[in-house]
């Protein structure tokens, strides 16, 4: 008789936000995506001799009779048993998220993420963050078609992560601000969006592509501005980039309701993240009390759920709080 291989095994990622770039980055311009290091996504894996089962985000029972929301984890726990030379491997996995799915926080690239960490963690195959990533990528393309990898790099990273032409780096600075993230309660189709504003650009590329020119300028002046920390000037920019956002039909009323409560309630700046018309909100904060302010603000708005994010420690609003 032989032994079954491997042992339990586990695997952690965060939820991550689009800062700023979004769309634009469509269009080859840079973006700015940060993890949030609170909103966990955990998997746990256990080898099995008999069929594999799956229990989260909602739903439990027979790997093979999952919804097909759940294909990318399955491609993922299947991409990495094969990485770790068990391919085919028959597994109990279980995943727990901090954070809903379908609001633009990454939660597919997470949840692939934490099963190919636990993976390989009940196989003890050691991978480099590039395998990983590309593990990450081929089960992101079962959901996705075509993922940029911003999500895969940005759920697994320790700091906000820039992105330009494809090419994904880890920034040396991060915000100086408490940032307030509010679900507008209301899925959003990031294709459907993409979709909409190149429809919108192929109908007048030069006022959109002027847009779309302009949200990439923010994010060059965002970076710029981290590092002179001036968040003041960084909410401004988000304030700005959300109106552009707005002008290319990529809002709503829920979210420009969203974004107008956390200017009233003191917000430096605010805007969508991710592919919009639902999804969520960010606003930028200087301070802890202005933080829960505006948190306060967004469920009065009527948001679904708040985050609040600290600054990292180390930058100065960091250090204020403490
Ligand atoms: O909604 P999210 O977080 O998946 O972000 C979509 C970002 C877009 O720029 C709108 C699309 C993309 O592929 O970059």
């Amino acid at each position: 008789m032989t032994s079954l291989a491997g042992h339990p095994g586990y695997g952690q990622t965060v939820a991550k936000i689009i800062l700023f770039g979004e769309h634009s980055v469509v269009y080859g311009h840079p973006a700015v995506a940060m993890p949030l290091q609170s909103l966990k996504m955990t998997a746990e894996v256990e080898p099995s001799d008999g069929p594999g089962t799956l229990a989260g985000l909602g739903w439990s029972g027979p790997l093979d009779k999952a919804p097909a929301r759940f294909s990318s984890i399955i491609r993922a726990a299947e991409v990495a048993s094969a990485f770790a030379g068990h391919a085919g491997a028959h597994l109990h996995i279980t995943t727990d998220a901090g954070f809903p799915a379908e609001r633009g926080l990454g939660s597919s690239a997470a949840a692939a993420g934490a099963v190919i960490r636990a993976v390989l963690d009940a196989f003890d195959a050691p991978a480099t963050p590039d395998e990983i990533f590309t593990l990450t990528q081929q089960a992101e393309r079962v959901a996705h078609g075509r993922p940029s990898g911003l999500d895969a790099v940005a759920t697994s990273a320790d700091g906000p992560v820039h992105f330009r032409g494809g090419v994904v780096t880890e920034l040396d600075v991060s915000p100086d601000a408490w940032i307030v993230i509010a679900d507008s309660g209301i899925q959003g189709s990031t294709r459907e969006t993409v979709g909409h504003v190149r429809a919108r650009y192929e109908a007048d590329p030069d006022s959109v592509g002027a847009v779309l020119a302009r949200l990439g300028d923010i994010t060059d002046e965002v970076i710029a501005l981290l590092h002179e920390r001036d968040t003041p000037a960084i909410g401004r920019r988000a304030t700005e980039a959300h109106r552009l956002l707005a002008s290319l039909g990529v809002s709503n009323d829920r979210l420009d309701i969203l974004v107008n409560a956390a200017l009233s309630a003191g917000a430096l700046g605010a805007k969508l993240t991710g592919g919009g018309r639902g999804g969520c909100v960010i606003a930028f904060a200087d301070s802890e009390e202005s933080a829960h302010r505006i948190e306060h603000a967004f469920v009065t708005a009527g948001a679904a759920g708040t985050w609040v994010h600290a600054p990292e420690p180390g930058s100065l609003a960091g250090e204020v709080a403490r």
